[in-house]
């Protein structure tokens, strides 16, 4: 059986995912906060709803509005979806008190998404940031059994691709909050920032993708109008250029370089970052 691909909405990461995301599957975003994971996350619905698809976007921290209100300033509107009928936004909230309440059943948050979504006829949902879903929770087993099954019946009852982002503390290289979600998802995209030579530099690896031939190599990217996440070269080639070419070019002047161009460098290596084009470096 050949395994149904579903698309980011970023060409580049398909590719880096080998084909796309698997239809029916659940995925991973993670990352420390302000990195990009709700606007990852937006950009993969916004792919389905320009393909005519049915999407839910459940947020667990956020208002929805303010969400969706912020995506604005991508250009992407999502209201107008929104009105069509074809995009679901909604709030939920879990505490811990009410994950002890519920303790397995945690069919009642699967059929609250089903009650919300037209009887879950969507094939995509984002859960926006799962890691908001059991905080708090006093003991961790109930909190992976809570979230195993959330997995579970999601794909089984509902069907869609989702995508769950999970917010990880600063500094931290843990790949999910609780530990475990990144052995539940059948693929992990971590999405961070990295300090080269002073500046900030977006980057984006695949750490799992079950299934597929996935490019595992660390690449930076862009958040732009209207394109959301443009990925850039990888990490190690934007390295090369902003901390070891300035060296290079310099010990390469004397022959075969006009003394003026020497002048302008100013050493940072900032001109061979804008020669990338997709990588306009402006520091968050
Ligand atoms: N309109 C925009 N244009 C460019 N970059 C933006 C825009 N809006 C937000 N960003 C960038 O995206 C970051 C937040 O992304 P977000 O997906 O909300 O992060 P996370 O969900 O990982 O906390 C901001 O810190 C900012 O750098
Ligand atoms: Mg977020």
């Amino acid at each position: 059986m050949v395994l149904e691909r579903v698309s980011t909405g970023i060409t580049k990461l398909d590719r880096i995912l080998g084909g796309g995301l698997i239809r029916g599957k659940t995925y991973l975003i993670t990352g420390e906060t302000g990195v990009g994971k709700t606007i990852l996350s937006l950009q993969f619905l916004m792919e389905g709803l320009k393909n005519g698809e049915h999407v839910a976007y459940v947020s667990l921290d956020e208002r929805v509005q303010g969400v969706l209100e912020g995506a604005t300033t991508l250009g992407w509107d999502f209201w107008s979806y929104y009105k069509m009928g074809v995009l679901y936004p909604f709030e939920i909230r879990i505490f811990s008190e009410d994950l002890r309440k519920y303790g397995k059943s945690s069919r009642a948050y699967i059929d609250t998404i089903i009650k919300m979504t037209n009887g879950g006829r969507v094939s995509r949902i984002v859960l926006d940031p799962i890691s908001a879903m059991a905080f708090g929770a006093m003991e961790e087993f109930a909190v992976r059994e809570y979230i195993r099954e959330i997995i579970l019946f999601l794909e089984e009852k509902i069907g869609a691709t989702t995508v769950l982002t999970c917010d990880i503390p600063s500094g931290s290289n843990r790949l999910s909050r609780f530990g475990y979600e990144e052995f539940l998802s059948s693929g992990v995209i971590v999405v961070g920032l990295r300090n080269v030579g002073g500046r900030l530099v977006r980057t984006l690896m695949v750490r799992k993708m079950r299934w597929s031939p996935a490019d595992m190599s660390v690449y930076t990217f862009e958040i732009m109008h209207k394109r959301g996440v443009v990925i850039g070269p990888p990490l190690r080639t934007v390295e090369a250029a902003l901390q070891g070419a300035p060296q290079l070019q310099r010990d390469a002047q004397p022959s075969d370089q006009p003394e003026r161009e020497l002048e302008t460098d100013s050493g940072t290596g900032e001109e061979y970052f804008d020669s990338f084009g997709d990588v306009d470096v402006s520091s968050p």
